[in-house]
């Protein structure tokens, strides 16, 4: 058995790695055909996903049975401003290791967002993989093209839609906030966008169950519970212990003082509803698996 991960580097490639080299996560093991398996671990300095000859020469070089890609154009608002870059990366990168995963066979286990969605819809329900996505900014836009190059190239697609992700490494709304809290001692967080805070630990294990199987199509895995950014700002300062005090604002006034800033759903809660009824949903709720986070990580 052998894997290939992209942007290896990231958020969820760390985490894919360490479970991958130890064989389990905080929520459980791995499945037992990927304990002893081959990993080529990649970002983009090994391999640029946006260059079609290095990713169809590497993967058909190596021949992978499984490539999961975890390499992304994350930043929401430089999406707005470098719309090439992001659609190189976030559309171009997918197709291109979607070919080359076709030529030989492999699986593709493609990671996108909540951010396809518009955030429109009423009535508050969590979205399921049967809502359209209607995206409202370019890394929405981008990320959207991405999947469905991902599911038209290859065969083999799982298309994995997070959101809010955060881990122990990288840049993510965690360590923002706790570093902001310590900077200024006051913090002030949109309280009108919903949606589900992820722990890249339940993602990658989640990923790596479907990795086994051949249920293919889109799936939605996120922490189970919705909140607003406020509210998950409000538990990571009590959680983390950082003298701040957290005030709520709405997006306009965000907008108002950040005008280059991307717009963002307001509703993106997702409904793990695939998951539920192909692998099972072992999603931890948000407040629980930023707990366990914290218990791990200490801020110095
Ligand atoms: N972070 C979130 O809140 C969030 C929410 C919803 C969905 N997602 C999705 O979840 C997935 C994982 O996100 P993440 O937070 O782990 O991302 P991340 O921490 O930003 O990691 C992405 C990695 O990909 C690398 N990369 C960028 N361009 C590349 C290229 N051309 N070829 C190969 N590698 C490249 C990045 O390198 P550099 O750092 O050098 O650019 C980085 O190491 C992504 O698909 C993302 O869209 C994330």
């Amino acid at each position: 058995m052998k894997i290939l991960i992209t942007g290896a580097k990231g958020q969820l490639g760390t985490e894919l790695k360490k479970q991958l080299t130890c064989g389990y996560s905080e929520i459980g093991e791995i499945p037992s055909a990927l304990k002893n398996a081959e990993v080529l671990y990649t970002d983009v300095e090994e391999l640029d996903i946006t260059n079609q000859q290095q990713v169809k020469q590497f993967i058909l070089q190596h021949k992978p049975d499984i490539i999961i890609s975890s390499a992304a154009f994350t930043n929401v608002d430089g999406c707005e401003t470098s719309t090439d870059a992001a659609f190189q990366v976030n559309a171009i990168g997918p197709r291109n290791l979607a070919m080359a995963a076709e030529q030989v066979g492999a699986k593709l286990i493609h990671v996108s967002t909540d951010y396809v969605f518009s955030g429109q819809e009423n009535g508050r329900i969590p979205l399921d993989e049967s809502y359209l996505p209607n995206p409202v900014s370019a890394y929405g836009r981008t990320k959207l093209l991405g999947e469905q190059y991902a599911l038209q190239f290859c065969s083999k697609t799982f298309v994995v839609r997070t959101a809010w992700l955060y881990s122990y490494t990288g840049k993510n709304f965690v360590f923002t906030m706790i570093n902001a809290g310590k900077k200024l001692g006051k913090l002030t967080v949109v309280n009108d966008q919903l949606g589900n805070p992820t722990n890249a630990v339940d993602l990658a294990h989640h990923l790596l169950k479907l990795a086994v199987t051949e249920e293919y199509g889109i799936y939605h895995c996120t922490g189970e519970g919705v909140c607003s950014w406020y509210d998950f700002a409000c538990e990571i300062i009590r959680l983390s212990g950082v003298n701040a005090e957290v005030s709520p604002c709405t997006s306009q006034e965000y907008a108002e003082k950040n005008p280059a800033a991307a717009r963002r759903p307001a509703w993106s809660a997702l409904e793990n509803r695939m998951l539920r009824c192909t692998v099972g949903n072992e999603m931890r709720q948000w407040q629980e698996a930023l707990k366990v986070f914290f218990e791990h990580y200490k801020p110095q």
